[in-house]
């Protein structure tokens, strides 16, 4: 077992990650006594309900139809109408098993009920254990805005199984994959171990690199925990990416493959662009991509309505300058339309 602590710059609060197997004993063992609930989605409990009944014989199970369309305020209040029904309070603990949907929806619960309960996340798709799970941040979809409601509310305790990534399908592998690259823009040493991987789908080599994405998520998470500064650099990518996503039907793990492919044509033009990185970057996104159509780049208006952007007319970008270095850059609006304009010239 790999443990990752979170530590948190202005308070002594700390929560751990454990990169393990036997993930279902381990969360029996970190209920402990305590009354609980567990939640998690349609899919999941398909698959694995008879593990969750064997392990948490008498433990209430409340799960939501699986999909980002669900992650909603109707779903939220559903669920705290379950914790109520179970009679759970503030010695208790909401047990959130699913991918990143089920931890966003579960973890604002935990933060609402009782004005903030204990909850504990297992994360199951690759997405969620290198991403979501770890970091704090909890929300539902609002208003056509996603993630627009939400809150900062930490995990008592995040248990990471890799166990869980053999009923992936692939594209759900992918969608990790996206962050992973991310991560690895952003830090050396990941970078080097991924652009030395033949098969990035390899399941071992996923369950070996989960602990280094953690380890480098956290290091961010603990220096910016409400992300003032440096945790920006985790949207590398990623405002091409949301804008891609309401308008290609992709995943999200996809868009931020394709973002950081079109970000990457910006960030050549910046003093300090290092073009040979620049150019394995992509390398490694398409490999991650594995092929498909440049998405069009008409009607990504969208971009201007990211919770990044500080005025009205301009798009705020987290640019890859070199192994490890990013740039923070600010961009007209028509100028931004150009550039992607440019960029998909270019990849196609
Ligand atoms: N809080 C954060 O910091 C943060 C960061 C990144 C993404 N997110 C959010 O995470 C969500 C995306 O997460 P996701 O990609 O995990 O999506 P998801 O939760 O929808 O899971 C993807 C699909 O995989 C299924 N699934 C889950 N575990 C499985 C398993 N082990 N085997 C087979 N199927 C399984 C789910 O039922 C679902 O159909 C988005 O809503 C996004 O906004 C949050
Ligand atoms: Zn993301």
């Amino acid at each position: 077992m790999i443990t990752v602590t979170v530590p948190m710059k202005k308070s002594a609060e700390k929560y751990r990650v454990e990169c393990r197997k036997h993930a279902f004993s381990a969360l029996k063992h970190a209920i402990g006594g305590r009354r609980a609930l567990l939640f998690t989605d349609s899919n999941v409990l398909a698959l694995y309900g008879r593990a969750i009944h064997r392990a948490l014989p008498g433990v209430p199970v409340y799960a939501m139809e699986a999909g980002e369309e669900h992650k909603t305020p109707q779903t939220l209040f559903a669920l705290l109408q379950e914790m109520a029904g179970a009679g759970l309070n503030r010695a208790s603990v909401l047990a959130v098993l699913g991918g990143g949907v089920v931890g966003d929806v579960g973890g604002l619960a935990a933060s609402l009920y009782m004005r903030g309960i204990p909850c504990i996340q297992v994360p199951t798709t690759l997405l969620a254990q290198v991403d979501s799970a770890v970091g704090g941040k909890t929300a539902v979809d609002f208003c056509g805005v996603k993630n627009l409601v939400g809150a900062f509310w930490r995990p008592e305790k995040v248990i990471a199984d890799p166990a869980f990534f053999a009923t992936l399908p692939p594209r759900e592998l992918r969608c990790g994959l996206g962050e992973i690259v991310k991560h690895g823009a952003l830090d050396a040493a990941l970078f080097a171990r991924l652009t030395a991987q033949d098969d990035l789908f390899d399941l071992a080599f996923l369950a070996e690199i989960v602990p280094q994405n953690i380890a480098f998520k956290a290091s961010v998470v603990a220096q910016d925990p409400f992300e003032k500064g440096l945790r920006k650099c985790l949207n590398l990518g990623h405002t091409t990416a949301h804008a891609f996503e309401l308008s290609s039907g992709l995943s999200h793990g996809e868009c931020v493959l394709w973002g950081i492919l079109f970000e990457s044509a910006f960030a050549r033009s910046l003093p300090g662009a290092d073009g040979e990185f620049l150019d394995r970057l992509e390398a490694l996104a398409r490999r991650a991509l594995g092929g498909g159509e440049v998405p069009g780049v008409s009607g990504l208006r969208a971009a201007l309505l990211d919770k990044k952007n500080t005025k009205a007319d301009e798009v705020t970008l987290t640019l890859p300058l070199a192994p490890g270095k990013y740039a923070l850059s600010q961009l007209p609006f028509a100028e931004y339309e150009a550039g992607l304009r440019a960029a998909r010239e270019r990849l196609c």
